[in-house]
């Protein structure tokens, strides 16, 4: 099973959020799983330009890497969403992406998949940036394992550092488990349940103009 780890850090994998990520990968490959790490910034991701083509085709017409991004999250066995904390948000570079994912959260294309996320922040506020970052887990109708974050020290340093990491490798194991037991999150079901159907109720309410999103709805399993 492969864990799919999608990056939003400027530094890549070589900054304090890379730092965090790599103990929780460290916990994945404990578990048995393969990791594949895409750095965004080592791809190219334009901001959406709201054409709505994604909607009547599926695809995506910007020239550039989203639709290669978006075959790897679709065919992974699980996720990660990572990104240090830039004003209270997640980095333009994840933000970009996650624009670009329209489409799938229409189509709510990810549920029966399962998401973990990773923060770090200067002074703080992780909180926050780890619940938006599980909140798009869920629209995109994947389960949140959870979320792990913390201020940082220094380059790639962290106060209660051991205590951290354990937790990090901690985080990985548990989203390897958790698709291995197809474990339910029961507490995530409302929202998920009432957003899945108000986007059944968006595309059903644009039939004629989002082919694609409609024909995925109506052949739904
Ligand atoms: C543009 C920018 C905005 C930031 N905004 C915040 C912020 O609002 N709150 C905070 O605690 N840290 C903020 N930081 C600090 C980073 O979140 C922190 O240094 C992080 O660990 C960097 O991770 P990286 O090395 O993986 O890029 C910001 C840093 C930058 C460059």
């Amino acid at each position: 099973m492969k864990i799919l780890a999608i990056m939003g850090s400027p530094h890549g994998m070589k900054g304090n959020t890379g730092r965090l990520l790599e103990e929780v990968l460290v916990g994945v490959q404990q578990e048995g799983s393969e990791v594949e790490v895409v750095s965004l910034c080592e791809f190219k991701v334009l901001p959406c330009v709201s054409c709505h083509v994604c909607h009547k085709t599926g695809k995506c017409t910007l020239k550039d890497d989203y639709e290669k991004i978006k075959e790897k999250l679709l065919s992974c066995g699980g996720f990660i969403f990572a990104s240090p904390n830039y004003i209270h948000c997640v980095t333009a570079q994840l933000k970009a992406f996650f624009d670009r994912c329209a489409c799938l959260i229409h189509c709510v294309a990810l549920e029966g998949k399962y998401g973990a996320v990773v923060e770090t922040s200067g002074g703080g506020d992780d909180a926050d940036v780890i619940r938006y970052m599980e909140h798009v887990v869920n629209v995109l109708g994947a389960q949140s394992v959870g979320g792990i974050g913390s201020k940082m020290a220094g380059c790639r340093v962290f106060p209660d550092e051991e205590s951290l990491f354990t937790k990090g490798r901690e985080l990985g194991k548990e989203l390897c488990r958790c698709i291995q037991e197809q474990r339910q999150f029961p507490e995530q079901d409302a929202f998920r349940n009432m957003f899945k159907a108000r986007m059944k109720g968006l595309v059903e309410s644009q039939q004629k103009d989002w082919a694609y999103e409609y024909e995925f709805w109506r052949t739904r399993g």
